[in-house]
C-alpha cells in the first residue's frame, strides 16, 4: 500500500539532534520495507525564526512564505541525508516530480507553494499518489472540540468524519493567534478525497509505526465513522 506521512518541523528537528532524526529515519525505514512511503516535512521554529526576522525587516507574506517553504525542504534535505539508498536523493519540488520519483522505497519533499502549509501539501499528495493512508504526525495530540491552548474544558476526538473535520477547523481556525491541528485547505482536501487520516502526537517517532498499525492516541478521520 502506499501511505503519505507528514512530519511537523516541530517534532522532526526539535533541539536539532541528529539521534533523533536518525529515528524518524528508522522507522520510515522499516515502513518502507512493506509499503511505499511519501513523507512531507514541515519547517517548525526554523522556520518561525525565519518568517519572523523576514517580516521584521519589511517582506510581505507571500514572501515570508517562500522563505517558509526553503526550510520545509532543508528539513527534508536533513532526512534524505539519514535514509540513505531507501530515499530518492533529491527534494522534489511538485507532485508530479515526487510521484516520479517513486520506483524509490521513500520520497521525502517539503513545501510547494505559498499560502498554505505542509499539512495541506501531504493532504494533496495522498489525493494524487492514491495512498490508503495519510498518516499526520503534529505536536499535539489530536483534535479537539476546541483551541485546548484557550479551552481547558476542550476534549479530543477519537473519531470524525471529514466534514466533520471541517467544521472544527473552519471554527478553530478563524480566530487569529489559534492553534489549528491541521490546516483549513488540508481539511478540505481530506473531504474532497476522503482518505482515511490519523491525526496523532508524533514526537516519539516510534508513534508513527503505532499508527499505521491503528494503534494511536490521535484522532481518526475517516468517512464510515464507526
Ligand atoms: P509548516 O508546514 O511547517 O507550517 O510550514 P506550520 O504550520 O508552521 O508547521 P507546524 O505544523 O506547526 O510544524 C512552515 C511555513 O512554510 C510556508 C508557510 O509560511 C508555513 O507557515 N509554507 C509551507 C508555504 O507557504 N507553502 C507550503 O506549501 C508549505
Amino acid at each position: 500500500m502506499t501511505v503519505v506521512i507528514s512530519i511537523g518541523g516541530s517534532v522532526l528537528v526539535k533541539d536539532f539532534d541528529y539521534e533523533r532524526i536518525g529515528k524518524y529515519a528508522e522507522v520510515i525505514k522499516q515502513i518502507a520495507a512493506h509499503d511505499n512511503v511519501f513523507v512531507v516535512t514541515g519547517g517548525g521554529n526554523v522556520a518561525r525564526d525565519y518568517i519572523s526576522v523576514a517580516r521584521k525587516l519589511g517582506a510581505n507574506e507571500v514572501s515570508c512564505d517562500f522563505i517558509g517553504i526553503e526550510v520545509t525542504r532543508l528539513n527534508a534535505s536533513i532526512l534524505i541525508a539519514a535514509l540513505g539508498s531507501t530515499a530518492y536523493p533529491e527534494v522534489p519540488t511538485n507532485y508530479r516530480e515526487a510521484e516520479n520519483a517513486s520506483s524509490f522505497p521513500v520520497v521525502v519533499m517539503g513545501g510547494v507553494a505559498p499560502g498554505q502549509t505542509t499539512d495541506a501539501v501531504s493532504a494533496v499528495l495522498a489525493e494524487y499518489v492514491h495512498a490508503k493512508k495519510l498518516l499526520i504526525a503534529t505536536s499535539v495530540d489530536g483534535v479537539y472540540t476546541a483551541d485546548p491552548k484557550r479551552n481547558p474544558q476542550a476534549k479530543k476526538l477519537p473519531r470524525l468524519t471529514p466534514g466533520e473535520l471541517v467544521d472544527i477547523v473552519m471554527k478553530i481556525g478563524i480566530k487569529a493567534g489559534s492553534n489549528s491541528p491541521i490546516d483549513a485547505l488540508a481539511a478540505k482536501i481530506i473531504e474532497r478525497c476522503g482518505i482515511h487520516t490519523i491525526i496523532f502526537n508524533g514526537s516519539n517517532p516510534e508513534n508513527i509505526l503505532e499508527a499505521i498499525k491503528g494503534a494511536h492516541n490521535g484522532t481518526e478521520i475517516n468517512s464510515q465513522k464507526t
